[in-house]
Parts: structure tokens; C-alpha cells; sequence
């Protein structure tokens, strides 16, 4: 998949120097105390989900079963709208939510795609994993599965989440029958006032993503996701799809992403992540190669901004089995958890662009 050897990939990103000053924050961090066991690491959104996660890895408990307990949390809570129960729904207003899982010792997987109506998508690619030869269910298939496995069928279109929804739909075209904000006829009591900017309307590729290795040095991982916010019913991101939004090799270590899942699907993002770590870049240099690499594979005019760059998001976290750590936006300005026994806390991603 890697057309670049490293001599090549270093040589070409000599002129780079958002890539380079990258790297030199990459190896000034390798200065500072060796890697520490066990540890764990996500997505910003998923600071619970670390402090979970370590607690039950402290208590000797499975890596995968850990992390999955830690992004239950995070998937319950109704504020985070790009996460289970509150995420932001398709464009018929139908939350549809994707989850994929990997336990590092058995090399297993387990995943789920476009699964409505249950909140912790997480969980059921763990069975999938546990009680199926299968990898990944989809739709109504994934959903008689958690139904037929104990899981409660609800409705996960939170008032929050719903508003959003119908925000977004009064600004589609002019030929839908959608009134436009300024066109509602409004038939509450006059009020003195008014005007000011155009609502907010929530949008987002967000997702979260947790990596963990324990005291032994086994792996897993989880990436789950609501998925593009107003997406075409039936759309599926990265996130469940096993190498794109999340992959697990026992031997060398655990990847994830976040942000534009095309883009990471197209790129085999958390695979090749792995394999970059397997031929010796540390996890800062695998995830700022996969998105070069990327940069370099979006065509589309309509994706780049007027300098060539992309103009959208992916974020890449990688975990090494020793336990060194990191993670690169396409730019400036990102932050990942990280805890490493002490404390969860906030460090900012390496970038590939200013
Ligand atoms: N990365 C989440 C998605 O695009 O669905």
C-alpha cells in the first residue's frame, strides 16, 4: 500500500516544514521518560472513557472489555451529539450509528454499521466479536442481532439532537418545501429585539476513538460514532470498517481515527498506521505518514483549499505496544487524552499543515 520507502518519504517532506516541525515536537517528546504500561489514549471527547478504562485495566481486567466499558460512558451521555445516545441523526432525522472493535490477542474483530435504535453500538460489536465467526453486521441485520443478544431497542433522537436536525433542514434548497429560517411565519407575541446571527447548527464527523494496551503489553481497541451529521440513510464511515477506523496488531500495536471517514476509508488509514509503526516510525511519525498520504490522494478540487491542502479533518492516534504514544491533525490546533496511570489529560496533536 505504501508507495514511499522512509529515505524517499523523509527526503520529500524536507521542504515541509509544518511537517517538520512536527517531527521535531515528535522527537523532543521522545526525550522525556520512556513509555509507561498500561495506558491508554483517545479522542479529546473521550476523557471518562480513558479514566474507565484504566481504572478496570488497574483491576487486571481485559484491555478490549475496558475500553468498551470506557466508551459506554461516553456514548450515554446525551451532550456528546457524534457518540450514541444524542448523536446527531441521518437527514431523515434517523440516528444511525456505527462501532467497531479489536482485541489485540486473539486477533478478533467485531463491528456494526448503521444500527439504529440501540445506544451502546460498542457493545454489540463486542458480541459480534464474542458470539459470531462474522466481522461486521449492518442495518436491519445488526439490529435483530443486539435485539436477539438482550439489547432494549429505544429512540435516540434526543430534543437536543432533533433541533439541530430541523435547523439543518430549514437551510436546504430553495426548491424543498423547508421554509427558510427568515421565511417562518412566526406566530408567537412580538418581541422587541430579535434579528442577531443565524442560528448554530451542530455538524460533525465526531467520533470517538480509544487505544489501550495493558500492564502485559496486549492491545484493543474501539471507534464509535454517530458518523456524519445529515448523512445519506445509510452511509458508513470508518469507524466500524476493520484498517480504516480502527485496527489492533498484538505485535506492534493499536491505530485509530476521527474526522472525514472517506477520506480515512480511502486511505486504509488505521492499517497503514500499524504498518508504518511496524517499520520503525514511532506513533507521531506513523500518523502524520497516513495523513501525507492522504493529502497527497485527495484529487477533488472541491476538497482542497486554495493552497492544495484538504480542507477537512482527520485526526490519527496510534499506540505503540511498548506504550509511546501520539497523534496528528491534518492541522493546527487538536488535542487528544492520554492517561498513563497518573491522570487523564489533554495533549495537543502533531500537525501535518500549519
Ligand atoms: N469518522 C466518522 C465518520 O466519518 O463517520
Amino acid at each position: 500500500m505504501d508507495t514511499l520507502n522512509r529515505r524517499t518519504f523523509l527526503a520529500a517532506s524536507a521542504a515541509s516544514v509544518p511537517f517538520l516541525s512536527a517531527m521535531s515536537s515528535a522527537s523532543s517528546r521522545a526525550s522525556q521518560p520512556g513509555p509507561s504500561r498500561p495506558l491508554a489514549i483517545s479522542s479529546r471527547n473521550g476523557t471518562p472513557a480513558v479514566k474507565r478504562t484504566m481504572e478496570l485495566l488497574r483491576g487486571g481486567a481485559d484491555p478490549l472489555e475496558a475500553i468498551v466499558a470506557g466508551i459506554t460512558l461516553v456514548e450515554d451521555d446525551p451532550n456528546d451529539m457524534s457518540v450514541g445516545y444524542g448523536g446527531l441523526p441521518n437527514e431523515q432525522g434517523v440516528v444511525e450509528l456505527d462501532a467497531s472493535v479489536m482485541h489485540g490477542r486473539n486477533h478478533k474483530a467485531g463491528a456494526v454499521a448503521a444500527l439504529q435504535s440501540i445506544r451502546n453500538p460498542a457493545q454489540v460489536a463486542l458480541e459480534v466479536l464474542r458470539r459470531t465467526d462474522h466481522v461486521l453486521l449492518v442495518g436491519e441485520g445488526a439490529l435483530a442481532f443486539a435485539k436477539a443478544v438482550g439489547f432494549k431497542p429505544q429512540n435516540l433522537l434526543t430534543d437536543q439532537a432533533r433541533e439541530a436536525w430541523l435547523r439543518w433542514k430549514q437551510q436546504l434548497n430553495p426548491r424543498d418545501d423547508w421554509l427558510d429560517k427568515d421565511q417562518q411565519v412566526d406566530t408567537k407575541p412580538a418581541r422587541s429585539g430579535g434579528g442577531g446571527p443565524p442560528p448554530h447548527i451542530p455538524f460533525t464527523h465526531g467520533t470517538i476513538h480509544c487505544s489501550a494496551v495493558d500492564a502485559n503489553g496486549d492491545l484493543g481497541a474501539c471507534t464509535s460514532t454517530s458518523g456524519l451529521s445529515y448523512k445519506l440513510p445509510g452511509r458508513v464511515g470508518d469507524s466500524p470498517i476493520i484498517g480504516a477506523g480502527m485496527f489492533v496488531d498484538n505485535e506492534v500495536g493499536s491505530a485509530g481515527a476521527t474526522g472525514r471517514g472517506e477520506a480515512v476509508i480511502q486511505s486504509c488509514g488505521a492499517f497503514q498506521a500499524i504498518q508504518h509503526m511496524a517499520d520503525g516510525d514511532d506513533p507521531t511519525e506513523a500518523c502524520l505518514r497516513v495523513l501525507k498520504w492522504i493529502a497527497e490522494h485527495t484529487k477533488r478540487h472541491d476538497l482542497l483549499n486554495d493552497r492544495g491542502e484538504p480542507n477537512f479533518n482527520v485526526i490519527m492516534y496510534a499506540l505503540r505496544k511498548d506504550g509511546a504514544y501520539g497523534s496528528a491533525a491534518m492541522r493546527k490546533g487538536s488535542s487528544f487524552t492520554v492517561h498513563d496511570g497518573t491522570q487523564a489529560r489533554h495533549e495537543p496533536c502533531a500537525s501535518l499543515f500549519e
